[in-house]
């Protein structure tokens, strides 16, 4: 399977993608998109060798739909059959999401459907929630609402402020993320469950 990642920034989940797809997965990265020219993550997926480029979406304002283009024709050039979403900062209209329906994976930093959209850590801390954690999720036109392929769950401690509970988010995302795409990868779609270090008990009988 052939493998492009979407990133605004400094792409950690992408390198951490990137660096799974190794021996016998059965997907490779093809490519490494940002739509920021200045993202972090590009130098990082030359490292490795992955072809990266920018798609700004600067020049096209408010018409998403042109910006979506010049997305689309951009990974027309990689062919790839599907996309992970790895902290990419943009909304994508329900043309872009219909057309890669079912081909392709976002990782929010929540415990979805707790928290959509931003600022989930404050919005956690705020709330007392005793845990926190991330899902990696199918993108549809309802933003952060697609079948959950995957949860890591992780405590809030004590005195953590948003950026340290974001960090230890992080960390579960680096963990969950490039399992639940190798399950995917091999068709598999019944959602996987991490607990802090290791894998909750399989209560679904698969
Ligand atoms: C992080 O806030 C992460 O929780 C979310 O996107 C942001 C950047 O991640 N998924 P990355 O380091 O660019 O992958």
């Amino acid at each position: 399977k052939r493998v492009a990642i979407l990133i605004s920034g400094g792409g950690s989940n992408m390198v951490a993608l990137a660096d799974s797809m190794t021996g016998d997965h059965p997907a490779r990265p093809v490519l490494v998109l940002s739509n920021v020219a200045e993202a972090g993550g590009i130098a990082k997926a030359e490292a490795r060798g992955i072809d990266a480029d920018v798609v700004d979406h600067r020049p096209f304002g408010r018409d998403r739909a042109a910006f979506e283009a010049a997305l689309n024709d951009r990974l027309a050039e990689a062919l790839p059959d599907i996309l992970c979403l790895a902290g990419f900062m943009r909304i994508l209209t329900p043309a872009f999401t219909e057309a890669w329906a079912g081909r392709m994976l976002n990782i929010h930093p929540s415990l979805l459907p707790k928290y959509p959209g931003l600022h989930t850590h404050d919005r956690a801390l705020a709330a007392g929630d005793a845990e926190a954690g991330c899902t990696v999720h199918e993108v549809t036109s309802d933003l952060d609402q697609g079948p959950i392929l995957g949860q890591a769950r992780v405590p809030v401690l004590p005195g953590d402020d948003a950026d340290q509970l974001a960090a230890r988010v992080l960390t579960a995302e680096h963990q969950l993320y490039p399992r639940v795409l190798r399950r995917f990868a091999e068709g598999n779609r019944s959602p996987l469950y991490l607990l802090e270090g290791g894998e909750a008990p399989n209560t679904s009988g698969r």
